[in-house]
């Protein structure tokens, strides 16, 4: 069982309800993704899950309480065709789309001496342009149903950076600011958008820096030095946060970084 196939991975919908919402999530094969279509469909919600692991965003559905709640399909989150196709899709199956969640995102560690070009160019194209084409392509979505939320993967790294992810950080500062930029632009039209940062959280993107930092036993050892909760995240706990921004409990919430990180920034 990998981690996000455990039975924690749709915590917290007895207590939000998302009947009624429609939602496209990116990234949706493993980890963050994953737990959050589980958590969406567990609590009302239908689910475009989209990824470019398309073995992936099936076993996804499988995995859901209902899998019929889920429509799977492959997508490159950087190709602006394949997002707007994403949007359409979900508004076409469903009628609307009131939900859209930019989580895909790839990590290549490095110091700038260390990022080649071309690695640098894929994580912006991937982590920053993927968040800005969700946008792009869901806000008139959002607005035909009459307002809905944007929800965008960021990460710690959104506020402070760490030894040799150069890359990966300047694309996480870029998603905050971008959050905070549709937030005003589209604060009296309904749509809400929030920046979700957490800290580290045990799924694959973070196997690479894991052996540069020495290998994932030792970063596991070190962990409670700079994570002071003493333990890796596990993605229900970063679901549990989108189904918050998803549901209409959290309307007051616009452009807002929220940080589910063990403590990590408080240090
Ligand atoms: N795990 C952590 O510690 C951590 C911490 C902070 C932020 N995050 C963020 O959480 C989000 C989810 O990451 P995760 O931890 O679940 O990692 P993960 O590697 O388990 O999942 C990332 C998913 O994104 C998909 N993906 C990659 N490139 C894509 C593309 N071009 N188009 C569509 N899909 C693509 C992958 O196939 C994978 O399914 C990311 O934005 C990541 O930066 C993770």
């Amino acid at each position: 069982m990998g981690p996000s196939e455990g039975p924690h991975d749709h915590r917290g919908h007895e207590l939000i309800d998302l009947d009624g919402k429609v939602a496209v999530v990116t990234g949706a094969a493993s980890g963050i993704g994953r737990a959050i279509t589980r958590g969406f469909v567990a609590a009302g919600a239908k689910v475009l899950a989209a990824d470019i692991d398309e073995a992936g965003v099936w076993r996804t559905a499988e995995l859901c309480d209902d899998p019929t709640a889920v429509e799977p399909l492959r997508a490159d989150v950087s190709d602006p065709d394949d997002v707007a196709a994403a949007v359409e899709t979900a508004e076409r199956t469903w009628g609307r789309v009131t939900t859209m969640v930019n989580n895909a995102a790839v990590s290549i560690p490095g110091n700038v001496l260390e990022t080649s070009v071309e690695d640098f160019d894929r994580m912006l194209a991937v982590n920053l342009r993927g968040v800005f084409l969700g946008c792009k392509y869901a806000v008139p979505a959002l607005l035909r149903a009459g307002g809905g939320s944007i929800i965008n993967m960021g990460s710690v790294n959104s506020l402070v950076a760490e030894p040799v992810l150069a890359g990966y950080t300047a694309s996480k500062g870029g998603v905050l600011m971008l959050t905070k930029a549709v937030a005003r632009d589209f604060a009296t039209s309904g749509v809400r958008c929030n920046c979700i940062c957490p800290g580290w959280v045990d799924t694959p993107i973070n196997l690479a820096h894991a052996e540069r930092m020495g290998g994932i036993e030792s970063v596991r050892d070190a962990l409670p030095s700079w994570q002071p909760i003493g333990r890796e995240g596990r993605p229900d706990e970063i679901a549990a946060v989108a189904l918050f921004l998803a549901s209409d409990l959290s309307s007051f919430m616009t452009g807002s970084a929220v940080v589910a990180d063990g403590g990590m920034t408080a240090i």
